[in-house]
């Protein structure tokens, strides 16, 4: 009997945004990111007498069209590891209705690790970020708990996270802001390509991340949260504006995106911490302490009657259970 695997999504608080390679998705620099506890996907695989693979996401058989991206990628593990076997894969997201957290970075840690465990791969973490790596950029981070790098690399060996070791406790709570709205969004892939592509501040986002990178890893050894949350709004910003300088323009933001930003303005001239970090879509995660935690969400709930507030702390890296 196989076990299921179970990974944790996580929050970049430095952008993986372009990159260099379609194919073996290398993006153009490296990034940084916040493993979270509270939303996570367990996937159990099992090898099937098919020549095909069934794919159910949260009790439901999905069709040829919903589950393409995955056999796209059964195929790919198929050809890393030279074997013909399919499966039946049963994956089931524990993230909570409309987070606005992007499941694809836990979903495919979740499902590289259950093809590690059934095919008994022996992968270690490097090989299997690397190996999450090839289903969704950002995957290759959920491997580890905590604060996780991902290193750009050159080529596919090269190209993997690893952990970023801290002494003791940080006292970092992320408050996550959804927007109840079912916005169409631009997917991550096509962002990305139109930014590489026609921004003109594209350059200067690569020489950026590589000093912010350097920033934040400095602010993090010493556990100052509010300098974490200064490196990462910025570095938030600094992604959202390659989209507004894209040709043509495109934006992730809500009006109601920029009225959180507002408000966590006000809640910082109050002297309360909160900083803002948003993915390639409306909700805005907000980094807090436990100190400032209350006060934000109190704060947001009452400005804000049309959103919902989720708590995250930080989360562990992969777990066979
Ligand atoms: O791994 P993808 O293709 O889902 O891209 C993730 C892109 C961002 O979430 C916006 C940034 C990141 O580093 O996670």
């Amino acid at each position: 009997m196989s076990k299921t695997a179970r990974a944790y999504t996580n929050i970049a608080l430095i952008k993986y945004w372009g990159k260099k390679n379609q194919t073996l998705k290398l993006p153009y620099t490296n990034s940084l990111s916040l493993t979270l506890d509270r939303f996570y996907t367990d996937t159990k695989a099992c090898v099937i007498n098919n020549d095909q693979d069934i794919i159910y996401l949260n009790q439901t058989l999905l069709d040829q069209t919903q589950s393409q991206r995955i056999r796209n990628y059964l195929d790919t593990i198929r050809q890393m590891y030279s074997f013909n076997e399919h499966f039946q894969i049963d994956t089931v997201n524990h993230v909570p209705t409309s987070a606005g957290f992007a499941s694809s970075a836990s979903g495919f840690a979740a499902l590289a690790a259950a093809i590690n465990e059934t095919k008994q791969l022996n992968l270690d973490k490097k090989q299997l970020s690397i190996l999450a790596r090839n289903g969704s950029g950002s995957a290759s981070r959920s491997i580890y708990g905590g604060f996780v790098e991902w290193i750009a690399g050159s080529d596919n060996e090269t190209s993997f996270a690893q952990p970023i070791e801290t002494e003791s406790e940080i006292d970092l709570t992320i408050l996550s802001v959804v927007i109840n709205k079912n916005v169409k969004k631009i997917s991550s892939t096509v962002g990305m390509e139109n930014s590489v592509k026609s921004s003109p501040f594209y350059p200067n986002w690569v020489t950026l991340v590589a000093s912010e990178i350097k920033e934040i890893k400095q602010a993090i050894a010493k556990k100052d949260v509010q300098k974490i949350g200064e490196i990462a709004e910025h570095n938030a910003m600094s992604m959202h504006a390659l989209t507004l300088s894209a040709n043509p323009s495109f934006t992730y933001f809500e009006p109601e995106t920029i009225k959180i930003l507002q408000i966590i303005h006000e809640l910082r001239q109050k002297g309360i911490l909160a900083y803002a970090t948003i993915d390639a879509g409306p909700n805005v995660k907000i980094i807090c302490t436990k100190e400032s935690l209350k006060q934000v969400q109190k704060y947001i709930e009452e400005q804000l009657s049309n959103v919902t507030c989720v708590v995250a702390n930080i989360g562990s890296g992969i777990q066979y259970i």
